[in-house]
């Protein structure tokens, strides 16, 4: 079972190359949109017989994929997945021949698994250890799935349109994950600015080989599986475009090999509100103009699909075919639809294909008698929120231009060097919860580093291993394994023996316990005998971190300025917080409650009044409310709340001292993240909970 690639061309001007699918550019033209040849009349005359006889993976067309014999595969089982008739749908829709190629049945859950196997792979073929990549989602589980086993570290770059879900769904697999705030093409940008400020290898979608290549597989199996014989349509949801430009490709080769007598039709479809190839296609234009995407389906939201499109148009030119946009709306109507009528359920990036299909035969591209397969593309899990760690998820601020959309070239800079603060990540391992607190929250004051905190020597050992930091601050009293212990495993594990240890500690130390330690860590302190400034000042300067202006100011101030002053740097992101008490006192109280947390800024207002006006100007990551107010009541208010946009989506918690009926529990049930009644206020469990909610 050899490959038959036997060149690689250049898209953009035809030059050819030698086989090697890990070619990134063109040296005639420097073009990187990649194509792979193969020498498909070598292909043996019985090939469709001989695939038969192999076992039921996507690798079983070894000839025509692009890896040589020996490479190895990270595999979890993925491809040959079912191709089902859709009765349901072929009565409703009184159409002849319908499949479903049921794409949710891949290891993570949608039809980019196949993209991830190979890319993956090639990406261990080639040495590479770490790996950068944007994505609006799916992508990034299948990838992260597929560089776990090949002890790859992947980060993940999304735009903010994610929903928190998906976004914890990749955390889970422990890879980092950045928030950008911005659309998917910026995240793009920022990715690749990302990767190159760290030399780090980038993932390159479409115009690789290995990621169209993969989507081939999907029109062999169709092929197969309809006893090697060509559909006339194939529909898929798009987004970028990898998919359909694979399976094209994998069409016109089994055209050019003889094996299918025609090239299926590719039916494009878009969400309306990222619809760029549509757009394009319904003016007859050869190139797609970017657009800013507006669509609750996230996964789709490529704004710029660049030479995608170019070749699909001139395959829907060559061959037929159609592109299509439907609304959010028919797209989750679908969703309903084809689960009602197939027992098939999917994510509404998928369902975009079946309100696609519903389109193209009622406007009569598709005809009677054609046989039409939709790529059922996925239906991703969901990960819970209790699942994960506190802060999974780095967030990432560009500034990006008002009238454009840009982000400027300085702003972009600023931005990816906050972030390198912020995957600077410390942990602490000492058991008072108190001290490891205080550690914590001096360090963040003067960056925004990463903290985590372990409260026992075996979850610390654990800890350190897992998240690999860049600094460990270690108590030596600790319950179920001591420093000492903790030291001795992390400097005799080669994955863990460069991190530097500083000890503070309150244990008196023996002659031999010091020369120990000078041994082994960077420095040790006593606890009660520092100033928390030095300290801070030598794990800052540690982990390299430039004095600048603040760390200036921030020497000169007294500690309890040092809050105020970091935020008015702008360093880190802060949550705002309001207080709506009429009770000055109390008001005062919650909101030093909250500003003991440094991410937390907090407002306080005394009447609803007020806090609309504060509501309007920044709207709060929550509002804490008293039922008690001096010009309505609060019951009353979160009623107009809701009727108003501005306070229709805010998270809302109420702290009262009212007894409450039953109709009101119930009306608050609905309309509130929680009720803490102050009688039997814990205040401490409170900042806990809120920390839990707005920090991640
Ligand atoms: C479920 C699902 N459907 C469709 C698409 C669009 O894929 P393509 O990259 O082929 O445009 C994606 C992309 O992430 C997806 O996850
Ligand atoms: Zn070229």
């Amino acid at each position: 079972m050899r490959t038959l690639l036997k060149a690689v061309r250049c898209l953009a001007c035809g030059h050819e190359m030698a086989p090697d699918p890990d070619i990134a550019s063109c040296p005639e033209c420097g073009g990187g949109w990649m194509d792979a040849v193969y020498d498909l009349a070598a292909l043996p005359a019985d090939w469709p017989a001989l695939v038969k006889t192999r076992p039921a993976t996507l690798w079983r067309y070894r000839e025509l994929l692009p890896f040589p014999a020996d490479f190895h595969i990270f595999t979890l089982g993925e491809g040959w997945t079912p191709l089902t008739r859709a009765v349901g749908l072929e009565r409703e829709l009184q159409h002849d021949s319908i499949w479903i190629k049921d794409e949710r049945q891949q290891p993570t859950g949608s039809f980019k698994d196949r993209q991830a196997t190979f890319a993956v792979s090639a990406l261990y073929d080639q040495g590479i250890a770490e790996v950068v990549m944007a994505s609006t989602g799916n992508a990034a589980a299948a990838y992260a799935a597929y560089t776990v086993r090949a002890g790859i570290k992947l980060w993940v770059f999304l735009s903010s349109s994610v929903p928190v879900e998906k976004m914890r769904e990749l955390a889970l697999y422990g890879i980092e994950v950045i928030k950008v705030s911005g659309t998917y093409d910026q995240a793009k940008q920022v990715a690749a600015d990302f990767a190159a400020r760290h030399n780090l290898a980038l993932e390159r979608g479409a115009k690789a080989i290995p990621c169209k290549e993969s989507m081939k597989t999907i029109a062999f199996e169709i092929v197969e599986q309809l006893g090697w014989r060509a559909p006339d349509w194939y529909l898929q949801a798009v987004s970028g475009g990898i998919g359909p430009l694979g399976v094209l490709k994998g069409f016109t080769e089994l055209y050019a090999a003889g094996i299918i007598d025609r090239i299926p039709k590719i039916g494009v479809v878009q969400t309306a509100g990222c619809s760029p190839m549509v757009q394009a296609w319904e003016q007859n234009l050869d190139a797609a103009m970017p657009v800013q995407p507006d669509s609750l389906i996230t996964v789709l939201a490529t704004g710029a699909p660049g030479m995608a499109y170019k070749i699909l148009k001139r395959a829907a030119d060559q061959y037929g075919g159609a592109m299509v946009s439907v609304s959010d709306g028919e797209a989750f109507r679908a969703m309903r639809w084809v689960a009602r009528t197939e027992g098939i359920s999917m994510e509404p990036a998928a369902s975009v294909a079946f309100a696609g299909l519903e389109k193209l035969l009622a406007r009569g591209y598709i005809q009677a008698g054609e046989c039409v397969v939709v790529n059922c593309s996925g239906h991703t899990f969901t990960a819970e929120k209790h699942a994960l760690e506190d802060r999974y998820l780095l967030h990432l601020k560009t500034p990006s231009s008002p009238a454009t959309g840009a982000i400027p070239k300085e702003g972009l800079a600023a931005a990816l060097e906050r972030l390198d603060e912020q995957i600077t990540s410390l942990v602490v391992i000492d058991d008072n919860p108190h001290d490891s607190r205080l550690i914590r929250r001096l360090l963040q004051s003067y960056k925004n580093y990463r903290v985590f905190q372990a409260y026992n020597g075996m979850d610390g050992l654990a800890l350190v291993q897992q998240r690999q930091p860049d600094l460990v601050l270690l108590d030596l009293t600790l319950p179920e394994m001591d420093g000492f212990s903790i030291l001795a495993e992390l400097k005799t594990d080669e994955r863990t023996q460069d991190i530097p240890v500083v000890v503070i500690s309150a244990k008196s130390l023996t002659l031999q316990e010091e020369a120990y330690l000078q041994r082994y860590t960077d420095s040790v302190w006593q606890k009660g005998s520092f100033s928390t400034r030095e300290l801070a000042r030598h794990v800052t300067g540690i982990l390299g971190a430039q004095p600048d202006e603040l760390a200036r100011l921030l020497d000169q101030a007294p500690l309890k300025e040092h809050e105020k002053l970091v935020k008015s740097f702008g360093v880190g992101d802060y949550k705002h917080i309001l207080v709506i008490e009429d009770n000055v006192w109390e008001a005062r109280l919650m909101g030093r409650l909250f500003e003991s947390q440094p991410r937390f800024a907090v407002t306080e207002v005394y009447s609803a009044n007020d806090a609309w006006a504060a509501i309007k100007k920044n709207p709060p990551a929550l509002v804490v409310l008293d039922l008690v107010l001096p010009d309505i009541t609060g019951l009353e208010f979160l009623e107009d709340l809701q009727s108003q946009p501005a306070g229709a989506d805010l998270l809302i918690l109420v702290v009262t001292g009212k007894e409450l009926t039953i109709a009101e529990k119930k009306f608050l049930s609905a309309q509130v993240d929680s009720v803490w009644p102050k009688s039997t206020l814990n205040r401490a469990a409170l900042l806990t909970y809120v920390e839990d909610l707005l920090l991640e």
